[in-house]
């Protein structure tokens, strides 16, 4: 079965993005040794991709065109939407049951991209299977959470952990069974 990874950064206080949605304090932040984060190794352990729409949406104000072409890219939306090049939108609200079947499928492992709220979607239905979360030394005191601040106890299991020269700390981790 192929899992679905999601793969991450965070400020220390558990946000992915500022109030307004923006990244600045991530992608400005000092990278000395100019480490991907293990990106390159990440991206071909996966050939799809989950997103959604608020992501999908900033990563076009920065990129223009959808930048992962070659994968199989889907944004979760609840409105209809204009076709769009190299994504295709999905608007069921079943969502445990379109990641199923997505999971039964032959292929490699799927991105989950984010944002909070499709994550929180996903973490509900216990549908992530690891996580690599990117801690970022950077408090910001509110902003858009992880899982969107919604409330539920799961629990993971850390595989390992990384400290980068810049004070990144890098958990991977994997999805424990459910407590009752
Ligand atoms: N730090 C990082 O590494 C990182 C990674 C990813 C994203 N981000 C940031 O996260 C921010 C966006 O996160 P977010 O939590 O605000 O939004 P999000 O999860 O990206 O997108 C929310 C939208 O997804 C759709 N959606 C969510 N749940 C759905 C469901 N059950 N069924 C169908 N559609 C569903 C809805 O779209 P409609 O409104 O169209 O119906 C909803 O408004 C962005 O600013 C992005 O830059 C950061």
């Amino acid at each position: 079965m192929r899992k679905v990874k999601l793969y991450i950064a965070i400020s220390l206080d558990g946000y992915i993005a500022d109030n307004n949605g923006q990244i600045e304090w991530l992608t400005g932040f000092p990278n000395p040794e100019k480490t991907d984060y293990g990106f390159a190794d990440f991206l071909p352990t996966t050939d799809t991709t989950l997103l959604g729409y608020k992501t999908y949406e900033h990563i076009l104000q920065l990129a223009e065109t959808y930048p992962h072409p070659d994968h199989t890219n889907y944004v979760f939306t609840r409105s209809e939407r204009p076709a769009a090049p190299h994504v295709t939108f999905v608007h069921g609200e079943d969502i445990p049951g379109f990641v199923q079947q997505l999971k039964s499928q032959p292929g490699k492992d799927i991105w989950l991209i984010g944002g909070g709220e499709l994550n929180a979607a996903m973490l509900e239905h216990d549908l992530i299977d690891e996580i690599t979360l990117h801690i970022m030394p950077v408090a910001l005191g509110k902003g858009r959470s992880l899982f969107s601040g919604k409330a539920f106890e799961k629990r993971f299991k850390v595989e390992r952990t990384k400290v980068y020269a810049s004070g990144v700390i890098e958990s991977v981790m994997s999805m424990m069974a459910t407590f009752s």
